[in-house]
């Protein structure tokens, strides 16, 4: 049957009832309460409290995530299933720290919709918008949550009008507060008509929900103090004149994001936007792709990897491929086509992530992510499929903003840091250039914190001390183009030419100047600041 909106193929109703997200914030904000609120009403924790406690006992596993709990930042990304009502949400984390932004920017090509969390009294912060412009430039549907509201907290109206004029994005309210921090009782649900009111007493209950017909209903003088409610007939009279309606077409094109308030840790308002989410978020998308795109709904398995984590477990040497499923019915024990190897692999133990704990996954659909445990054939950009040599498009890898030299603390041990920073460079957690002329490795990053990172992982993982230093490059872009002029351009600039880990030409310098000046002198040459992964 065709679907008359997109005259495609309805989608079977395992990949429909999947909602697959992530959630931006500015830390702080309130991501890990949300998160953990989303998890007990999704039933895949019983209290709140556990994300936090599980994350503890993961971190203590190395040194390396002691060093990530002393600085209170989340370095690591893994993705999260949990079911609501008849949905399959799948929340895939993102690293809050602006450090690794590069993680955060991939992951963000695995899901379909992310979450805005912005704290009432702050508005819209740094971080936020960072993330929020990599959203728009995939055109990623937005839904946001305003938190907090439990506590003094901006003017309603000023709040949106900070999102539309800061991040030129329309919005529309989904509820709409009442009474402000110690005052705040709760919410106008817009979009059903309800009183939504918070109980302060137990944070982990949900309040009361009183249907309400209408601004009219006299219902609504029996729950909101005359003052208040007389304020939110205002508010709402005005909101209904200024403010669009929700219009799901612009909301899934991304110029719309519906607004809920509310407090995560008094668990309020997020059933609303856990509903919101069901009912406007996307399904799973098309995925781009070389030769041709990736529908849903296709019968065949195919998925690409969004992120490679190395060494979950020093003990095992682990790595975990995650894969976002573009297409299909995966079950376990398929073969899939590795199309950059041309190699089948079997894949036999995925795993998918409840909460902090993997389980082993019998069966996946379109729109779900899971792990595939590896000893390194899986790299981020790689496309697996039932058979057709299919590449997923779109997964970019930045231009570090900072390079320095690694070398070993022992000379007689560069085999062993090249082996170290090739696997950090394949998990995506550095790049790593080997210049063609001299010793030492440049790595570049995009935040300072990363490189410390780097050095306390290879120390722990690979039992190496190592050294960064000052580079005297500042720069790296990628060469492509005709090959005669990249061969013509390589021989005469062998000072700056370094090769990525993939083999790839790279150019490094320390000035724009020179980087316009090849631009103007090799027209046939294209330096490039993204590689496209695969
Ligand atoms: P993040 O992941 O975005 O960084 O934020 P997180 O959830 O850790 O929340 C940051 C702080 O804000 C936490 O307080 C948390 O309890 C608090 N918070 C979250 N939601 C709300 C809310 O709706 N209202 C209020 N008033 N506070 C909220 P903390 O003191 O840093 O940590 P903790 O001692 O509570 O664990």
């Amino acid at each position: 049957m065709l679907d008359a909106a997109s005259n495609r193929p309805a989608l079977p109703p395992e990949i429909a009832r999947r909602r697959t997200f992530a959630i931006i914030s500015h830390p702080d904000a309130g991501k890990t309460t949300l998160t953990e609120k989303f998890l007990l009403f999704g039933g895949a924790i019983q209290m709140a409290g556990q994300v936090r406690a599980k994350g503890e006992a993961r971190r203590t596993r190395s040194d390396f995530m002691q060093m990530e709990k002393d600085r209170g930042i989340s370095v690591s990304a893994s993705a999260m299933s949990f079911d609501y009502k008849q949905f399959r949400f799948n929340l895939v984390d993102t690293p809050g720290h602006s450090d690794f932004s590069e993680d955060t920017y991939r992951t963000l090509t695995a899901v379909d919709a992310a979450i805005m969390v912005i704290d009432g009294a702050k508005g819209v912060e740094s971080q936020t918008r960072k993330l929020f412009e990599v959203c728009r430039l995939r055109d990623l549907p937005i839904l946001t949550f305003c938190n907090k509201m439990d506590r003094e907290s901006r003017d309603t109206f000023e709040i949106i009008d900070e999102i539309q004029e800061n991040l030129a994005i329309d919005v529309t309210p989904a509820s709409w507060p009442i009474g402000m921090g110690r005052d705040f009782i709760g919410c106008y649900d817009i979009l059903r008509d309800r009183l939504e009111l918070m109980d302060r007493a137990d944070r982990n209950r949900v309040a009361a929900s009183i249907e309400i017909n209408g601004l009219s209903d006299p219902k609504l003088k029996e729950h909101v103090p005359p003052a208040l409610l007389d304020k939110l007939i205002e508010d709402l009279e005005m909101a209904r004149e200024l403010l669009p309606p929700l219009d799901p077409k612009a909301m899934l094109e991304g110029h719309l994001t519906p607004i809920w308030f509310g407090s995560a840790i008094n668990s309020f308002g997020v059933k609303e936007l856990m509903d919101g989410i069901a009912t406007y978020g996307p399904v799973p998308q098309i995925q781009s792709a070389e030769p041709r795109d990736i529908l849903p709904e296709e019968p065949k398995v195919s998925g690409f990897v969004f992120k490679v984590q190395a060494n979950m477990d020093p003990k095992h040497r682990d790595r975990v491929a995650f894969v976002r499923l573009a297409s299909g019915h995966f079950e376990r024990g398929m073969k899939l086509l590795h199309v950059r190897s041309k190699k089948t692999m079997t894949v036999t133990n995925p795993v998918m992530f409840l909460a902090a704990d993997r389980e082993l996954a019998e069966e996946a659909w379109a729109g779900d992510i899971i792990g595939i445990p590896n000893h390194g054939q899986l790299r981020i950009g790689d496309t697996l499929t039932e058979g057709e040599e299919l590449r997923a498009t779109g997964i970019p890898s930045f231009a570090p903003e900072l390079l320095q030299t690694c070398r070993p603390g022992d000379p007689m041990k560069a085999k062993h840091l090249e082996k170290a920073l090739m696997q950090f460079a394949e998990e995506g957690a550095a790049k790593v250039f080997k210049p063609s002329i001299g010793s030492g490795f440049i790595v570049g990053v995009v935040g300072q914190l990363q490189f410390e990172v780097l050095a306390s992982r290879i120390e722990l993982e690979y039992g190496l001390p190592v050294r960064f230093e000052p580079s005297q490059f500042t720069s790296a872009r990628w060469v492509s183009g005709d090959k005669l002029a990249v061969e013509k351009f390589v021989n005469a600039n062998k000072q700056h030419i370094a090769h990525d880990n993939d083999g790839d030409i790279v150019y490094l310098t320390r000035l724009q100047w020179d980087i316009d000046r090849v631009v103007r002198d090799y027209p046939d040459l294209k330096l490039s600041a993204t590689k496209e992964m695969m």
